[in-house]
């Protein structure tokens, strides 16, 4: 305990509250992440960072994740930030534990811890449904965070790795996602469980957020990662007195790095993003080494 607070107060010291959030994720997905912190915390400026030339992570194996992890945060270590965001699910179910153990001086916040707390808060009958990838629901990143809560809660799982496909096809409203919406969810709405708390434990599934309310109903809360991880990223800033100075919104700036297909990135993120991003802050970047893991 006094070696973390002895870390805390020297990282106060180093850190410059200018300094920038970083965010990283497998691709586009995590602009989900980016748009709700932005809508959270207007005066901070923020460094994205989306690894679309190696996603899908969602049916990665979890040592490739951790090295791709590892790598991303680097590039935005590099960068000066003064906090990390590891808006992939999958990532931040595979790698937060390794990515803390490489940087111990700097806060890092992944989407899982935050999702769960908001789910387990909201479920009144312990018994919550969780939609991920593959890998993060292999891994049991939402189940172990949510029963380590709550042990007495029930979580059912389920990957839903095609709604990714389906979101950067920006299909999230038609009858294609209505029938794969369908295909995932009723059998989750009609089990002998009666969950009344669903997780959206994967970056890309907040853009169906209206067909998801229809099928499962008003009864059901959802609990959208992406909010409860902004909330606990305002209230650490807070707690560490690293706020930005900046006091309007018009000041901050937004970057955006990707490691393949900055044009791609622009169109199609401006979805998940639901605001323009503008070419001329989207750089091409590329990993210098890879990282060692202790
Ligand atoms: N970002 C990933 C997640 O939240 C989804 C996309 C992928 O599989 O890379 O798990």
């Amino acid at each position: 305990v006094l070696s973390k607070c002895i870390g805390a107060m020297l990282y106060k010291v180093k850190c410059d509250m200018n300094n920038a959030i970083g965010v990283f994720d497998s691709g586009m997905g995590g602009l989900t992440v980016l748009r709700e912190l932005k809508r959270l915390l207007p005066n901070e400026n923020f460094i994205y960072l989306g690894d679309t030339a190696r996603l899908p992570y969602g049916t990665k194996s979890s040592d490739t994740v951790i090295k791709y992890s590892a790598m991303n945060a680097q590039i935005l270590v590099d960068c000066d930030i003064k906090l990390l965001v590891v808006a992939c699910n999958t990532a931040s179910s595979v790698a937060l534990a390794d990515l803390r153990n490489l940087y111990p001086n700097l806060p890092i916040i992944g989407v899982i811890e935050p999702g769960a707390q908001d789910a387990v808060k909201a479920s009144r009958n312990e018994t919550i449904a969780v939609l991920a990838t593959e890998t993060t629901i292999r891994v049991g990143g939402y189940q172990q965070a949510i029963q380590n809560l709550n042990p007495s809660v029930k979580v059912l799982t389920k990957s839903c790795s095609l709604l990714v496909a389906l979101a950067e096809e920006g299909w999230v409203n038609n009858q294609v996602a209505k029938a794969a919406l369908e295909e995932y969810l009723l059998p989750i709405k009609d089990s002998e469980y009666n969950c009344d708390c669903l997780v959206l434990g994967c970056t890309h599934f907040p853009v169906f957020i209206d067909l998801i309310r229809k099928i499962m109903g008003d009864e059901v809360a959802i609990i959208n990662s992406a909010s409860s991880t902004a909330q606990v990223v305002k209230e650490l800033l807070t707690d560490l007195n690293i706020k930005s100075p900046l006091v309007s919104g018009d000041e901050s700036s937004t970057q955006f790095m990707v490691t393949d297909s900055p044009n791609r990135f622009s169109e199609v993120g401006q979805g998940f993003l639901n605001s323009k991003i503008d070419i001329n802050f989207v750089k091409l970047v590329e990993y210098k080494n890879s990282i060692v893991l202790p």
